[in-house]
This record gives structure tokens, sequence and C-alpha cells, in this order.
């Protein structure tokens, strides 16, 4: 073998190490910067944008704040849509900012002019559809958070000609009956609407108190792992007094009253307790409605498969993996609503009760 092939092919597989295993290693197209390859050249054209946002929207900056707004608003501008009703919407389609003077001003839309000014700079300079970008970004800002499988990216979205009207994002104070009939709307079914809540894992509120910002829903924000399950799960101590807040287990943490009554509403309690101390379950039933709700509204047999362009998320350890009660806390004081099948058992973090820091 000449010298020059060794080396090709060295550099082809270390290329290649990053490649998440849901894309099996096949022959992939030499992107025209020289640089990259992508399973399908049109998806060439999203390395100049991931390059971007890594560097200047993201800054390095992990699974926090800006991932975590990210990740939200791909969920608002996707869900306005309706299986029956085409006036709700068009789903996944940028809309969210492209008539941003109006959704941005609906109530369930509180904090996503976050996501506006971090984005909005970055969508005016690369020529990918507003709605692709909304998403793209959000399988982007999943791979920085350990605990996460390989998101799915499938990219040429049409963008919106008309706003989503008001009332198609579900409200932290809404009835589970009344969020799970808006999903079910959409398209969405009680399964897909626990699954996609493991978002809230790695998740927190700057508007529901207004006394506090970045109050996380689980005492590990930054960590797509099961602990959100499990907090929502315990007996609410703390008051949550504010609208569309539920009492916490934990001082310093803030349960939606949404995810409150979704964890023990009859439709969905099993569903929400079978996550608990279950990462492979949970990933994997996130990673599948996640690409459902990505494309929602969208043709899908006209876009194309790019999820090999997107980074490998960071792994979960397998400590960080196990499930545990917060410290102070144990099965004694586990909610449960899943009759017939006991909550695990599970460890107690050592050291006494603490406060979970704001993010
Ligand atoms: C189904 C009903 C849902 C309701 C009622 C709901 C409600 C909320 C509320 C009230 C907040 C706090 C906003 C604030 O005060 O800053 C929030 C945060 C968040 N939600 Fe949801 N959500 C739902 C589903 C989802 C879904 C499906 C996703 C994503 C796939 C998602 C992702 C997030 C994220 C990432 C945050 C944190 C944002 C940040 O920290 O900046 N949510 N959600
Ligand atoms: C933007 O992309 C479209 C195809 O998606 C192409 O037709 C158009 O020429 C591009 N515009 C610029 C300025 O590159
Ligand atoms: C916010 O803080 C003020 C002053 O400490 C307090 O009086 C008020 O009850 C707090 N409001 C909420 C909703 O927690
Ligand atoms: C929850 O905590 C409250 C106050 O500490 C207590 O009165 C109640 O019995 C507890 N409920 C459960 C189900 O543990
Ligand atoms: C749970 O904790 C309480 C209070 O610390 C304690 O009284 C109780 O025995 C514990 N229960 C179990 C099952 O460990």
């Amino acid at each position: 073998m000449a010298l020059t092939s060794i080396f090709v092919s060295f550099a082809l597989s270390a290329a290649l190490s990053g490649v998440s295993q849901a894309n099996p290693i096949r022959r992939r197209a030499a992107c025209p910067d020289g640089v990259n390859y992508a399973n399908n050249a049109a998806c060439c054209a999203l390395f100049p944008v991931l390059e971007d946002i890594q560097t200047n929207m993201f800054a390095d900056s992990g699974c926090a704040d800006a991932a975590h707004a990210a990740l939200r608003v791909s969920f608002h501008d996707a869900i306005g849509f309706s299986t029956s009703d085409p006036s709700q919407g068009t789903g996944a389609d940028g809309s969210i900012f492209i008539f941003g003077e109006q959704e941005i001003g609906y109530d369930a839309n509180l904090g996503i002019a976050d996501a506006f000014n971090l984005e909005a700079p970055f969508i005016a300079k690369h020529n990918i559809s507003v709605a692709d970008f909304i998403q793209f970004a959000a399988a982007v800002s999943l791979t920085k958070c350990p605990g996460v499988l390989p998101p799915t990216f499938m990219f040429g979205r049409v963008d919106a000609t008309a706003p989503a009207p008001d009332n198609t994002v579900p409200e932290p104070f809404q009835s589970s009956t009344d969020i799970l009939a808006r999903m079910a709307d959409a398209g969405l079914t009680a399964a897909d609407t626990v699954a996609l809540l493991a978002s809230h894992s790695i998740a927190g509120a700057d508007d529901i108190d207004p006394n506090a910002t970045g109050v996380p829903f689980d005492s590990t924000p930054s960590l797509f792992d099961t602990q959100f399950f499990v907090e929502t799960l315990l007996n609410g101590t703390v008051p949550g007094p504010n609208q569309g807040q539920a009492s916490s287990p934990i001082q310093g943490e803030l349960r939606l009253q949404s995810d409150f009554e979704l964890a023990h509403d009859p439709a969905t309690a099993c569903l929400w307790q079978a996550n608990v101390n279950n990462q492979q379950a949970m990933a994997q039933a996130f990673q599948q409605a996640f690409a459902k709700m990505q494309i929602i509204g969208q043709d899908a047999s006209t876009l194309v498969d790019c999820s090999d362009v997107l980074p490998a998320p960071p792994a979960l350890s397998a400590s960080q993996a196990q499930a545990f009660f917060p410290p102070g806390l144990n099965i004694s004081d586990v909610q449960g609503s899943c009759d017939g099948t006991p909550f695990p058992n599970l460890p107690t973090a050592p050291g006494a009760a603490v406060s979970v820091n704001s993010m």
C-alpha cells in the first residue's frame, strides 16, 4: 500500500471516528470546502453554519443557557400545527421568528425573545431556511448534553408564509387533558409527549417565579438524565405559589404545574415513571419523538437526512446515569401514580438536604 493511501485511510478513519453509531460508516461525499465529508452532498451547506454557531452563537458554553433556549424554541415553532385545521399553522416552519412580532408576543412564548436574540444574527448570515435553522440549532444544542442519543437532522424545510395563531403552544397552567389534546391535535401521542418532556431534564424557568431566573426543573440541568422523572414524582414540600407552578421537592428547584399533572395523569403516569433510572429507554424514546417533532408540517419525502453532520453527543458516565433520591429524601417521599408498578428503589445522594443552584 502506498504511503499516501495509508495516510488517506488514516485521515478518513479519524474523520469518521466522531460519527455516531446510528450512522454506519459508508462512502461519504467530499465537500467543496476540501475538509468535510457528508453522506449527501446537499448537507455540505451545513458545515459553515455549524462552525459559526458552535464558535459564535453557543460559544462553547456546553449544555447551558444558550443550548436550552435553542431547544425550547424548536418545540414552540413546531407545535404551531393541527392535523385537522390548516389555520393552526404549518408546523416546524420558522414562523415563530419570521412572524416574531406577532408570535413572540403570545403569552406561551414568554422568554422566546431570548432565543430570537440569540439566533437572529446567525439566521441573517446563512442561506438556509429559518425553519431549518431553528431545528438545526436545536439538534446541535442537544449534542452538548451528556446522555442524549445522536439526534436526527433532516434538511430542506419550507418557510412559513403566515404566522401560527395564538394558543397552539401548551401553557404550564393548563390541565394535562388539555395539553395532551393539543399535542394529539398536532400529531403527537401521549407517549411522544412524555418522551419529549425529557427535554425538561435540561431546562429551567426564567419567567414563572418573578423573583428568580434560571430555576432548574431538576437537580442536574446540564445532564440529559432521568432525574427529572424522579424529582417530579417526589412529594412537593417547597411551595410554588405562581401561576403554572406546583410545589417542588427541593429548595431552588421549580416544578411546573403541567409536569406535575402529567406525572400523575392516568394517561401518562406509567410512561412517566417508566423513565425513572432507565436512561437508555428515555434517551431512545426522546430521540424518536424529537425526530417526529422536528418535521411537523413538512413533507418528509423532500427532506435530506443530514444527521451525519451533527457532532456526537458526550456520553453520560455510569455513575451519572444512576438515578438517585436527592440528599435527605428516600422512597417514602415518592408520590407514585402508576398503579401496580412499584417505584424503583434508588440510592439517596449523600449529605444533608441542599438547595439546587440556579443555572
Ligand atoms: C408539553 C407541554 C410543555 C409545557 C407546558 C412546557 C412549559 C415550559 C415552561 C413554562 C418553561 C419555562 C419557561 C420560562 O419561564 O423561562 C419551559 C422551559 C423549557 N421547555 Fe418546555 N414545556 C412543554 C414541552 C416542552 C417540549 C416538548 C420541549 C422540547 C422538546 C420543551 C423544552 C423546554 C426547554 C429546553 C426549556 C428551558 C428553556 C431555558 O432554560 O431557557 N418543553 N417549558
Ligand atoms: C440560497 O440557497 C438557494 C437554494 O437553497 C439558492 O437557490 C440561492 O441561490 C442561494 N442564495 C445565495 C445568496 O447564496
Ligand atoms: C418575591 O419576593 C418578595 C420579597 O422577598 C416577596 O414578598 C414575594 O412574596 C416574592 N414573590 C413570589 C411570587 O415568590
Ligand atoms: C408530603 O409532605 C407533606 C408535608 O411534609 C405531608 O404532609 C404529606 O403527608 C406528604 N405526602 C406524601 C404522599 O408523602
Ligand atoms: C426515609 O427518611 C425518613 C426521614 O429521614 C426516615 O424516617 C425513614 O425511615 C426513611 N425511610 C426509608 C425507607 O429509608
